[in-house]
């Protein structure tokens, strides 16, 4: 599995954690910076995070905010991209088997690094159902 994950000065701490959980678990990935606090607009980073994602570049995609919001509504913009703002595990799992999304969001000002590292390890190992809900995600490309 190949992921490219990116941040803004806002998430850039919880990034770290993330990227250091990522080397732990042998997963291949890219990071997209920033790789410092100075202020960056976040749109800068979600966008080509989302491309390289719906290029099929990278397999998943990992988008970190202060919030999250500003980085999964840009990320929702491209085609193809399918990104989930999770803050718990119960939803990391069921938007990865019902939505099959290709990007998460999450928020530093939101979440502590431990429940974060439980959420992402959660959302890379659960597969998509498919089924009805792959019905329902191609409404979603349509
Ligand atoms: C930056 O201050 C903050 O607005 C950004 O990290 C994010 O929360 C936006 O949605």
């Amino acid at each position: 599995m190949k992921v490219v994950i990116a941040s803004d000065h806002g998430g850039l701490n919880l990034k770290k954690a993330v990227t250091e959980y990522l080397s732990e678990k042998k997963i291949e990935f890219t990071d997209l910076g920033p790789d410092s606090t100075d202020s960056v607009d976040y749109p800068d980073y979600a966008k080509p995070v989302a491309e390289k994602v719906a290029a099929g570049e990278y397999d998943k995609g990992i988008l970190i905010c202060g919030t999250g919001i500003g980085m999964s509504i840009t990320a929702n913009k491209t085609k193809g991209i399918r990104c989930a703002l999770v803050h718990d595990t119960f939803s990391a799992k069921a938007t990865r088997a019902h939505n099959d999304s290709n990007v998460l969001a999450m928020g530093e000002r939101v979440i502590g690094p431990g429940l974060a590292l439980e959420v992402v390890d959660t959302w890379l190992n659960t597969e998509f159902e498919g089924g009805r809900h792959e019905r329902r995600v191609c409404k979603i490309e349509e």
